[in-house]
């Protein structure tokens, strides 16, 4: 799992990343590379000492590990200390959500947050045969796209789920989740379910479901993660017309292959 935290301030300045053990190349990412710097400034190569020290955003990040692989509600319990005190941003690893507007979908979360001043979750619509895959919330509109959620349910059969509104890997919480998740007992998959601690704070908190501008990305597992990083490539423009033609010379040799 890797779930970060960010303050939701006005700007993101501080993240926690939450890893299990011996997942280092994450935090190898990330890090800073004094050596590597000192070459490319010597050799002048600024385009790429640019890249190198753009990685992280400049922002402060820290790392926890997760020893006990008890669910994502144990994942989030260990950035009580990191977050002070204050709402934060949680974002699962395992998804990337590309925004459909100017403003990233997270900040797009933090305006609801501001607007509503409630905490806020990432909610898409979803089949009905993946929503035993997902959280679900139940709630009514307050405008086109937000809701006031009332009920929350950790993968729900589809008689039983309350609507096809998916938690979509993106929260705003409350700083009151640590006390609610410390009370949660292991549910769905005899894990600590982030699902279950925030249903047990609907009523006394404020919660409101945010349907995103935007496109969720799976990258959880690797055919999506191929499938990804084929079309992230494509957007950039500088990788674009190449990787069109690399990619229809191998459609084109495969072809001729079969
Ligand atoms: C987790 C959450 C679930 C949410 C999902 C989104 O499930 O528990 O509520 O809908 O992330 O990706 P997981 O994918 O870890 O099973």
């Amino acid at each position: 799992v890797i779930v970060m935290f960010i303050c939701a301030c006005e700007e993101i300045e501080e993240i926690l990343i939450i890893l299990s053990e011996g997942k280092e190349a994450v935090r190898g990412h990330f890090s800073p590379a004094p050596a590597l710097e000192r070459r490319l400034e010597e050799t002048k190569k600024t385009k790429l000492l640019d890249e190198l020290r753009a990685i992280g955003g400049g922002a402060k990040i820290e790392y926890v590990y997760q020893h006990d692989l008890n669910g994502l509600g144990g994942a989030v319990l260990l950035a009580e200390e990191f977050a002070a005190g204050e709402s934060f941003a949680v974002l699962l690893g395992d998804t990337i959500l590309s925004s459909a507007t100017d403003v990233p979908v997270t900040g797009q979360l933090m305006e609801l947050h501001d607007r509503y001043a409630a905490s806020v979750i990432a909610v898409e619509e979803v089949p009905a045969e993946l929503v035993p895959r997902y959280g679900i919330i139940g709630g009514r509109y307050l405008e086109p796209g937000v809701l006031e959620i009332s009920t929350m349910v950790e993968k729900p059969a589809v008689q039983e789920a309350p609507s096809r509104l998916a938690v979509a890997s993106r929260y705003i919480l409350p700083y009151s989740i640590f006390a609610a998740l410390k009370h949660t007992p292991r549910g769905k998959g005899n894990e600590v379910q982030l699902t279950d601690a925030i249903r047990s704070l609907l009523g006394a908190e404020r919660f409101v479901g945010g349907r995103i501008a935007g496109r969720r990305h799976d990258i959880g597992d690797k055919l999506s993660f191929l499938e990804n990083t084929v079309e992230f490539a494509l957007k950039r423009p500088e990788f674009r017309e190449e990787f069109l033609k690399y990619l229809e010379n191998i459609v084109t040799q495969q072809k001729k292959e079969e």
